[in-house]
């Protein structure tokens, strides 16, 4: 559900028209919406409803402040992954102590500056990281909440590239290897161990895996709480899909069927939980907007090339992923349309957002929508081709704002310079015309 539809034949955000946001931002230009982000947030804490449940916000998904700033607004909390992540959450009003910090290698600097700011919990990974964590937390004087990330060996059955729970994948401690370290971590300074974490990968479509996951957990609790370790706190990582491609994908479960599937097999525990969704909440709260360039027809196919790339949205290049199209000024069912391959200018084979798909005829100029582009879409971009990283857009009823306007080339290369040897212009000039 979202609230980019089409009004008197034109794409709509909410009540603006994306032709009228292009012709002043420029394409192509990431677009998000706050009533669908709001009610994404809503409908998974309605899901929630009878847990002590509190959400942190996966910010790998999407850390465009201001999309930050408006999920914080509503009470979310903030998962992090770097000491990047931390800044921006604390920057856009997230509040230290709903901040979770995870990630499966994080640097000394980055341990002490979770420390400094008091963040509700960290997230452990392996035991050399227990051990770190102690000893800056005992230099420091502090005590903090520590969650253990275990691996419960459970295939998500999504996209290889996006699963982290099976054996042999990096992430977490062994399930196996949990009491003891979490035994170590009770005797060690700086420590305060009272949760496990678990996070079995991204874009899961079926309940099964986080089921299968989750009862490792409650075993591995009542296991631990016999032992007489205390544990409160569970962290249950994010990882549920959105649908993308609309007829084409399986369709994942509500978040009222995940919410109750977590109270089926956790709420017995009295633990508090935290959630870590990231795509649920901005996955179909973005699109990307994108002008045709031209129209190409080779012997055997058609291309539409247009003038986003991979390197704005890498998902369809990295992971196969599809996202639908949807052309901003509404045309009716074309079914005698022939397909075309939807490229990117970018010079690789791979710079395409979808093969043989059908849309209805097109021109060079006419704008696209590239839905589905709120999670892992901005945050991956890179300047690949010296392309200058695109502006994002926030949508709010009537109003639109530039949350992050595009680059000057300028500002592109203001971190470059020319090592002493070519800094004069003369000699390089030598140099290159011998
Ligand atoms: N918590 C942890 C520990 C995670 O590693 C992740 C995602 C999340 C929460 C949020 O997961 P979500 O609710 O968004 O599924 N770039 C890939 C997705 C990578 C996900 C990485 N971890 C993609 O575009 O599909």
């Amino acid at each position: 559900m979202h609230y980019f539809v089409y009004c008197n034949g034109t794409l709509h955000a909410e009540d603006v028209s994306i032709p009228a946001i292009a012709e002043k931002v420029g394409t192509p230009f990431y677009c998000y919406s706050t009533a669908t982000l709001t009610r994404h947030y809503l409908v998974f804490r309605e899901a929630l409803q009878g847990l002590d449940a509190s959400i942190c916000f996966a910010m790998k998904a999407n850390s465009n402040l201001a999309v930050v700033h408006t999920l914080a607004d509503l009470g979310a909390g903030a998962d992090v992954v770097s000491g990047g992540e931390l800044e921006l959450a604390l920057k856009a009003g997230v509040p230290a102590n709903k901040i979770v910090f995870s990630g499966v290698g994080k640097t000394e600097d980055e341990i002490r500056l979770a420390l400094n700011y008091d963040v509700a919990q960290l997230n452990v990974e392996s035991e050399e990281e227990l051990d770190t964590l102690s000893r800056v937390a005992a230099e420091l004087g502090k005590t903090v909440r520590v969650a253990l990330r275990v691996n419960p060996d459970v295939d998500a059955k999504t996209h290889d590239k996006i699963s982290t729970g099976r054996k042999g994948d990096k992430f977490g401690i062994d399930w196996e290897l949990a009491p003891r370290l979490y035994k170590k971590a009770g005797a060690l300074p700086g420590i305060e161990p009272s949760a496990i974490a678990v996070h079995i990968g991204s874009q899961i479509t079926s309940l099964a895996p986080f089921e299968a996951a989750f009862k490792r957990v409650h075993d591995l609790v009542v296991m631990l709480r016999k032992d007489g370790h205390k544990i409160d706190h569970l962290d249950l990582g994010g990882g549920l899909g959105v649908p993308y491609d609309h007829g084409n994908d399986a369709h994942p479960p509500s978040p009222a069927e995940y919410g109750a599937m977590v109270k089926r097999t956790l709420g017995d525990l009295g633990c508090k939980m935290m959630f870590e969704p990231g795509r649920l909440i901005v996955g179909n709260a973005g699109i990307l907007v994108t002008r045709v360039i031209s129209l190409k027809q080779t012997t055997n196919r058609r291309f539409v090339i247009v003038d986003a790339g991979m390197n704005d949205l890498v998902r369809p290049a990295m992971y196969g992923a599809h996202h639908e199209i949807l052309p901003v000024m509404e045309a009716p069912p074309s079914p005698g349309a022939s397909p075309a391959d939807i490229v990117g200018p970018v010079c690789e084979t791979t710079d395409r957002f979808a093969q043989d798909y059908r849309l209805p005829p097109l021109a060079a100029g006419d704008l696209l929508a590239i839905l589905t582009a709120g999670a892992y879409g901005a945050v991956m971009a890179s300047t690949y081709n010296a392309r200058p990283l695109v502006p994002e857009v926030l949508v709010n009823g009537d109003q639109y704002a530039v949350v992050r306007r595009r680059p000057t080339l300028e500002e592109m290369v203001a971190l470059e310079s020319l090592p002493p040897w070519l800094a004069d212009t003369k000699a390089y000039g030598r140099r290159r015309a011998p």
